[in-house]
């Protein structure tokens, strides 16, 4: 510590006295060191050319997305498509009783996870949504993610068979959870896309407004009334068979 010196000040504050020690010279050069970079490197990173930590957090994560883009999970024309192939359903099947019935219960009845036979749903109950929760899980909800555990093949395949579940007769079957499914979908997701209810006359049976069975359980099966009325077929035979026609299905 070369400028340390004992001498002492010449004042006196309440009785303290203070000797004269320089700061250490490293210490002074680290102070002009940085004094010389701030120049330099406030008017390059602030107002320049310069990438400042979240920009360059950016760049670098556009560069990996372009390197390894996200998987495109099949719409329902894939799946539709893919679905028709050999084998697909055993394979399903198989891969459903290794990983999935000790939630879902061997025959998709339900244990911890919803019952997957009924007419209700939670994400909808059309191929494209089923393949989204299966890929990417609910994990807050306890179904896990299966997109590092199983292949693309085996997730579309294992959705395949899933939704061939519904209306089959479980032993056990869970209590409902979810929306009512309305034409192979749930009616919230139906109401927002009103193709869905136009599309196909014998969805008529929300319009009817009566809705004996799950009028209780169903409030977004009300809300998609509206739509369905204005383009709904023929009256007579949609409003005869409204719980009996969705069980057949
Ligand atoms: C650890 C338990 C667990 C396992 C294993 C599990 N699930 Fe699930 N699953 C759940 C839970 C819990 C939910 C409900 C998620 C929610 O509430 O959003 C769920 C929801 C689902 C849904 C959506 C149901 C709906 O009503 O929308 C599908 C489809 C599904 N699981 C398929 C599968 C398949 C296929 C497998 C096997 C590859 C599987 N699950 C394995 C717990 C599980």
């Amino acid at each position: 510590m070369s400028g340390v010196t004992d001498e002492i000040l010449d004042h006196d504050y309440d009785g303290i006295q203070e000797y004269d020690n320089p700061l250490p010279r490293w210490w002074l050069y680290l102070l002009y060191g940085s004094i010389l970079w701030a120049i330099g490197y406030l008017p390059y990173y602030h107002y320049g050319p310069g990438a400042l930590p979240e920009e360059a957090l950016e760049t670098d994560m556009q560069a990996w997305y372009q390197l390894h883009p996200p998987v495109q999970l099949p719409d329902e024309a894939a799946m539709l498509a893919f679905a028709e192939q050999d084998g697909v359903m055993e394979r399903g099947a198989a891969t459903y009783k290794i990983r999935c019935l000790s939630c879902h219960a061997a025959d998709g009845g339900g244990l911890v996870g919803p019952n997957l036979t009924d007419e209700f749903s939670i994400h909808g109950q059309r191929l494209e949504q089923m393949i989204q929760v299966v890929y990417h899980g609910v994990p807050a909800k306890g179904m896990l993610s299966w997109k590092t555990q199983l292949s693309l093949e085996e997730i579309k395949e294992v959705t395949v068979y899933v939704h061939s579940l519904r209306g089959t007769t479980p032993a056990k079957p869970k209590a409902p959870q979810g929306d009512p499914i309305v034409d192979g979908d749930t009616a919230e997701a139906a109401a927002t896309g009103a193709t869905v209810v136009a599309a196909t006359g014998e969805a008529a049976p929300a319009p009817t407004g009566a809705n004996p069975a799950t009028g209780a359980d169903a409030p977004s099966g009300v809300a998609m009334a509206p739509t369905g009325e204005a383009d709904a077929p023929p009256e007579g035979e949609s409003a005869a068979p409204v719980p009996a026609e969705s069980a057949g299905g």
